[in-house]
């Protein structure tokens, strides 16, 4: 079993593509105007996403990003340019397949609009496996999306995790219609780089 207060989790990943690392105090720009530039992108698939969300709200997000990233709760992760000047998207381990010491989290993404569909999405994902699966105390990362979401979908096949489950209309809308989801997963014992 891990003891979750000796863990401190690591911090970044750099590629010449990107660096994905926690957001930190005075990134909330940067998460208020890509997220804003994006809204129509984000809207279909991501409930949060509102038209706009001003800087000081994205600020406080950010903020509590950071607290729940170094208490061990959730770790939410900023897609950076190389310079740091832009935010290319987010990321993250989420704790919603037990606790950390269960070494199994869900993978989350968004990819802001006009850097999305141009193969970055695949190429975060897996990095995020590979940094996950060596770095991390992962045996298990599981991507679950909308059955209509096709980029999701083409995304964690192409990073190369598998369908494990299709969930049917297990999610209902407020207009009473329902949703189906897919499950994919990768373990740490088979994770090979996601070439396929
Ligand atoms: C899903 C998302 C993270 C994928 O990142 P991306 O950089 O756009 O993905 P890629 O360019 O690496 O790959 C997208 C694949 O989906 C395919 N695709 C099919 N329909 C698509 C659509 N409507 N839009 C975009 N891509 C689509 C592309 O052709 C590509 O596959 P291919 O290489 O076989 O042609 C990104 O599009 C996004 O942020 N979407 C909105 C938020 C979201 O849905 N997040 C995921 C929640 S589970």
């Amino acid at each position: 079993m891990m003891d979750t207060e000796q863990f401190f989790a690591p911090e970044q990943y750099v590629t010449d593509e990107f660096t994905i690392r926690s957001y930190l105090p005075g990134d909330g720009a940067l998460l208020a105007e890509a997220t804003s530039a994006s809204y129509e992108h984000l809207t279909r698939f991501m409930p949060w996403a509102k038209p706009h969300i001003d800087e000081t709200e994205a600020e406080q997000i950010v903020r509590r990003f950071r607290g729940e990233y170094l208490l061990n709760t959730n770790f939410v992760l900023g897609v950076f340019s190389p310079d740091g000047k832009r935010l290319l998207g987010s990321s993250g381990f989420h704790l919603r397949e037990g606790e950390l010491d269960n070494r199994a989290a869900e993978i989350g993404m968004w990819i802001r609009a006009n850097a999305a569909h141009k193969g970055l999405g695949t190429r975060v994902l897996r990095a995020i496996l590979t940094w996950g699966f060596s770095e991390w105390p992962w045996e298990r990362l599981t991507w679950r999306c909308n059955e209509e979401n096709v980029a999701s979908r083409r995304v964690a096949e192409k990073a190369g995790m598998l369908l494990e489950a299709c969930f049917r209309g297990n999610i209902r809308l407020p207009d009473g219609t329902r949703e189906t989801t897919l499950a994919f997963a990768a373990l740490k014992e088979e994770w090979g780089g996601g070439n396929r």
